[in-house]
């Protein structure tokens, strides 16, 4: 249960990573790690309900993630199809809009369609928002926010004097979504793996050896404890 003193993240965001380890520990082909992993992106969305977590963005596939194996790669596109059909239903149970950041057009065109229906039937919901980061890569991101300001210098919309954090913000895929207050990465590599390069500036990091199919609520609500006992300063001295 909730304790009523802790502090809790408004916005987590996940790099899920480990899968392909936690299979090959056991001899198994790495895909069998990603569909256990899916069992742990459910686990993850109940804790957040439970601890009162309202943006959670998960890492689930990479701009670098491409050079995979094809046979790799098809098979994370047909597992997120699968989890997206049966996510579905408790996305809309639980009030939970369903949003995206990320190159989609470069996926599967069944998987978009999936994608945009989900998000179309959940853009109204309040509770809670799931931020599947798909095609993503944070250099991409910030790239494709240059072209969109360097657009409007050039049509005079927009003199580069004005330009300030805020133009910057505001032209990423999310900007109406706060920035992460905590990430969370699984598997122990110590990088970011082009997550987030902007919103991650002054985000807590949490850093577990846990392979992301083992992690489930309770190493989530570890996290948050340890999230809990975090002294942000954000520059300050207090
Ligand atoms: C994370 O697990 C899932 C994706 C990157 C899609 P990995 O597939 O990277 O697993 P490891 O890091 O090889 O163990
Ligand atoms: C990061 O994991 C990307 C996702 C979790 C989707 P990777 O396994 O791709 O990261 P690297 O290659 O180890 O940095
Ligand atoms: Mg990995």
């Amino acid at each position: 249960m909730k304790d009523e003193k802790q502090k809790i993240p408004v916005h987590v965001a996940v790099i899920m990573d480990g899968n392909g380890r936690w299979a090959q520990k056991r001899g198994w082909p790495r895909i069998r790690g990603h569909r256990e992993g899916a069992e742990s992106v459910r686990a993850v969305l109940r804790a957040c309900k439970t601890a009162g977590v309202k943006y959670l963005t998960l890492y689930a596939f990479s701009t670098e993630n491409w050079v995979r194996p094809k046979t790799e790669v098809a098979g994370l596109m047909t597992l997120l199809s699968k989890f997206l059909k049966e996510q579905a239903r408790e996305l809309h149970e639980n009030q939970v809009r369903l949003r995206t950041i990320g190159h989609i057009h470069d996926l599967p065109k069944s998987l978009q369609k999936e994608l945009q229906r989900v998000k179309d039937e959940t853009a109204h919901y309040t509770s809670g928002t799931l931020i599947l980061a798909l095609s993503y890569g944070g250099r991409v991101e910030l790239t494709d926010a240059m072209r969109r300001i360097a657009g409007r210098v050039k049509d005079g919309a927009l003199e580069p004097e004005a330009i300030t954090e805020e133009t910057i913000r505001e032209s990423l895929y999310a900007p109406d979504i706060p920035d992460p207050d905590y990430m969370i990465r699984t598997s122990g590599e110590m990088r970011i793996s082009n997550f987030l390069l902007w919103q991650l500036a002054y985000a807590e990091f949490y850093i577990t050896d846990v392979l992301w199919p083992d992690f489930r609520e309770p190493e989530f609500m570890k996290a948050l404890e340890e999230y809990s006992r975090r002294h942000r300063r954000f520059g300050n001295i207090k």
